[in-house]
């Protein structure tokens, strides 16, 4: 299995995730709506740690190239964590407008980005990094262990 398609798997998993939450939100179902957006944020930040501190840095090394791909990645990173910040201010006082008005931008936002990174980013490491999954399935599971 290749970067691309364990890192692209791993999208749709959290994507999963943003959606059960957000159908709670819309339901006025704030239980089920908290817990899996808490379920969705712990996803999101072990899937853009895994990419800011192995990823990103391993094709930084490779390449040299510190200021293109992953400088982009990383600032939309922060803009979705702002996202994420917005979205439990808006959970918590169990806000449905802004709570849904909130994810509608993160959605585009990640979108956006995921595609970025399977049709461009992701390929370009398959060809500089160690591109199967046993090399770094060990620095994954100790993200898992945290
Ligand atoms: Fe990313
Ligand atoms: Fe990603």
């Amino acid at each position: 299995m290749k970067i691309k398609q364990f890192m692209t798997q791993d999208h749709k998993d959290c994507d999963l995730l943003f959606a059960k939450a957000e159908n709670a939100a819309a339901k006025d179902d704030w239980t089920t709506a908290s817990q899996a957006f808490n379920a969705f944020v712990q996803a999101m930040e072990r899937h853009l740690g895994i990419e800011e501190q192995e990823l990103f840095p391993a094709f930084e090394e490779e390449t040299g190239v510190k200021t293109g791909p992953t400088e982009m990645m990383r600032m939309e990173h922060d803009q979705m964590r702002v996202l994420f910040a917005e979205m439990e201010y808006a959970l918590e006082q169990k806000n449905c407008d802004d709570y849904l008005g909130i994810a509608d931008t993160l959605l585009i936002l990640m979108q956006q980005h995921n595609m970025k990174e399977e049709q461009m980013l992701y390929n370009m490491m398959d060809q500089h990094l160690p591109n199967d999954f046993s090399h770094w399935q060990k620095k994954f599971d100790e993200w898992d262990e945290d």
